[in-house]
């Protein structure tokens, strides 16, 4: 069933997620798969819909940030500061659990991960049903999140109960997450929230995962992957690239930050320049890849600043394997 945004439309998925059912969601950043946090069956629920290994824990997604003493046991000023900044909005933070939260919500471990989201509809969903949902991206596990809900129907189609038709999401890839281990913060997954900003609030600019054993489950090596292979070159290296393919008679598509001439190639998408184009465009192109019957999708990176750190890092997953 696809849901509009009426009023109506909400108090129906609230009450659905008030019964166990499964809901996906609009957020800013993807699509969501959301299931009442509290309700064993309903999380066991999003596990077997996504095909998902049970170990990989979810984000709960709270209606305000007056709720997070009910889901984490610390919160420590730096995380307070960032809510403060950055709630409701594209940040997901990983603090110690409160003792009440379902281990099948954590995969077993002593955090959560705790985002309240900024899409108005996401927003008066979370109101409406009271409590925390878990939700992670409605996609199939290891496949290309859903940045509109035509995706997610494609993704999730009758494993899902409803999905909320709430436009195409702004940002276009999953929220930066950011991990307070032992006194020190972690971005254990880039996201549109970029380290200087988060820098700018903590006073220091907090480690990545690459300089950290803290890890987030489930972000691995291949993930956020297309059925199209991708090749990933510098811009300046694109034409000639794509050249080479496209005289073998490979079927090739290019994808670029700034528009780059390609002769020959069946699909050229660019982003005119903009960063923030590219990445709410990222996901629905390389779905577009797949429709198109590629054989090759040719993808110059983009300068690893911003919101490119985010782009980069899903291109490399995309492009794993
Ligand atoms: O933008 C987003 O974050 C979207 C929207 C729907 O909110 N959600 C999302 O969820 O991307 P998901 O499940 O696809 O990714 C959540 C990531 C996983 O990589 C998981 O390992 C990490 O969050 N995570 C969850 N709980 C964690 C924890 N306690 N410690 C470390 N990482 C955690
Ligand atoms: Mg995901």
């Amino acid at each position: 069933m696809i849901l509009d945004t009426s009023d109506r439309s909400i108090a129906i998925a609230a009450a659905m997620l008030q019964a166990g059912r499964l809901v996906a969601m609009p957020t800013e950043t993807v699509y969501g798969l959301a299931a009442d946090a509290s309700n064993a069956d309903a999380v066991s629920r999003v596990f077997a819909a996504k095909g998902r290994p049970t170990n990989h824990p979810l984000i709960v997604h709270l209606p305000a940030t007056a709720k997070l003493t009910q889901w984490a046991s610390h919160v420590p000023d730096a995380a307070d500061h960032l809510a403060r900044a950055f709630w409701p909005g594209p940040l997901t933070m990983v603090l110690p659990r409160h003792a009440s939260v379902l281990t099948a919500v954590t995969g077993g471990l002593g955090t959560v991960a705790l985002r309240v989201p900024a899409h108005p509809a996401a927003q008066r969903l979370l109101h409406a049903f009271g409590g925390g949902l878990a939700a992670p991206s409605a996609n199939r596990f290891g496949r290309v999140s859903p940045t509109t809900a035509l995706a997610v129907d494609s993704e999730l189609a009758g494993a899902v109960d409803a999905i909320i038709d709430g436009g195409p999401c702004e940002v276009g890839l999953e929220s930066t997450i950011i991990a307070f281990v032992d006194g020190e913060a972690t971005i254990v997954r880039p996201g549109a929230i970029s380290p200087e900003a988060l820098a700018r609030v903590l006073g220091t600019r907090p480690r990545t995962a690459a300089s950290s054993s803290v890890r987030a489950p489930g972000t691995l090596a291949s993930h956020y992957a297309p059925a199209t292979p991708l090749v990933l070159c510098s811009p300046d290296e694109l034409a000639r690239r794509a050249a080479f393919l496209v005289a073998r008679g490979a079927r090739v598509g290019v994808l670029s930050l700034e528009r780059i001439e390609a002769p020959g190639v069946s699909v050229a998408l660019d982003a005119g320049g903009d960063m923030g184009v590219l990445a709410h465009w990222l996901f629905s192109w390389l779905r577009l890849a797949d429709k198109e019957d590629l054989d090759v999708l040719v993808v110059a990176m983009p300068p690893e600043e911003g919101i490119g750190l985010a782009i980069a890092d899903r291109l490399r997953r995309a492009a794993h394997g």
